[in-house]
């Protein structure tokens, strides 16, 4: 095979790769129908029409509506950990925000959001289809692998002139290596010097063992990503946030969203109990302080 047909097929293979992780934004925004979360339709019906504009297509079996507990549940504890945290002072940083409703949920606040290319396009088409101008002008464009470009944004957001910086996140550590988490945290920790900030995962691993959980193998089938990457337990992720500096605290959803006001438990007959024991393996929200 010549040079540039081997770089060609490098190339396609690059663009493969991003394609399945960018689309991952619509298979969580999918589950989020069958839930009560505000503008959650709205937003994945627009983004139907969109996505095969923009070069995505999809196997029927990758939308799994069965994930619309845990992904329900995901969402409601981190934006209440979000609110907990946010007044009209504060300014929060969505990463990998993907077509998650929450920036609408949180009218009225300072709200910044990061994602790739693609996906920032599309998801800016669909706030001006649905009036909401404002939120397409807080859209970044980042490859969270490229800690210069973030850093590069990072400076233009003015993060001084706000009392608290409130960076959040769900559903992106599992794309990323531990070689960028760590630019990430870099990328932060200089930006955000000076200023009191924290971040709000809910991509911390529960304390029991879940490598093997299925719903790790879900996204891995569906992104080609190792079930395992970065962190490959609690201990792991702990590890590295204290080596860099952060006070961590873990809590479990059920600190913030009570089983009973799950919508998808309800609309697809799960028991409480059910719902109570699903949250519980799903994930952990991590509290990371510097
Ligand atoms: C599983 S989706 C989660 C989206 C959203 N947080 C939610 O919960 O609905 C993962 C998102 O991470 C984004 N993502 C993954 N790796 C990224 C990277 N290196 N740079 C920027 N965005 C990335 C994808 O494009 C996608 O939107």
């Amino acid at each position: 095979m010549s040079k540039k047909m081997q770089e060609q097929t490098v190339a396609e293979q690059n663009r493969e790769a991003l394609f399945r992780t960018m689309r991952t934004a619509f298979l969580t925004a999918y589950p989020k129908i069958f839930t009560d979360v505000r503008y959650a339709s709205d937003i994945f019906f627009q983004s139907v029409k969109l996505a095969a504009e923009y070069g995505f297509s999809f196997q029927t079996s990758l939308f799994v509506a069965d994930m619309a507990v845990e992904i329900e549940t995901r969402h409601k504890a981190l934006s209440a950990a979000v609110a907990a945290w946010t007044d009209k002072e504060t300014l929060v940083i969505e990463l990998a925000a993907g077509l998650s409703p929450r920036r609408a949920e949180f009218a009225g606040v300072n709200y910044v959001e990061f994602d790739h290319e693609t996906i920032v396009e599309i998801k800016k088409t669909i706030y001006q289809k649905m009036g909401f101008a404002d939120y397409a002008s807080g859209l970044y464009a980042v490859d969270f692998m490229d800690k210069e470009a973030f850093a590069k944004i990072m400076q233009t957001l003015g993060v001084h002139n706000y009392k608290r910086v409130v960076v959040v996140s769900e559903g992106l550590f599992w794309y990323l290596k531990r070689s960028h988490v760590q630019g990430m945290v870099d990328v932060l920790s200089s930006a955000l010097q000076g200023v009191e900030w924290l971040w709000i995962t809910a991509d911390c691993p529960t304390h029991a063992e879940i490598s093997e959980a299925e719903y790790r193998n879900v996204i891995a089938n569906s992104s080609n990503c190792s079930p395992v990457e970065p962190f490959a337990d609690f201990n792991d992720f702990a590890d590295f946030f204290t080596q860099n500096g952060f006070a961590l605290s873990a809590h479990r959803l059920r600190e913030f969203v009570s089983p009973d006001c799950i919508y998808a438990g309800k609309f697809f007959s799960v028991s409480a109990e059910e719902v109570g024991g699903r949250m519980a393996d799903y994930t952990d929200i991590a509290l990371l302080k510097k």
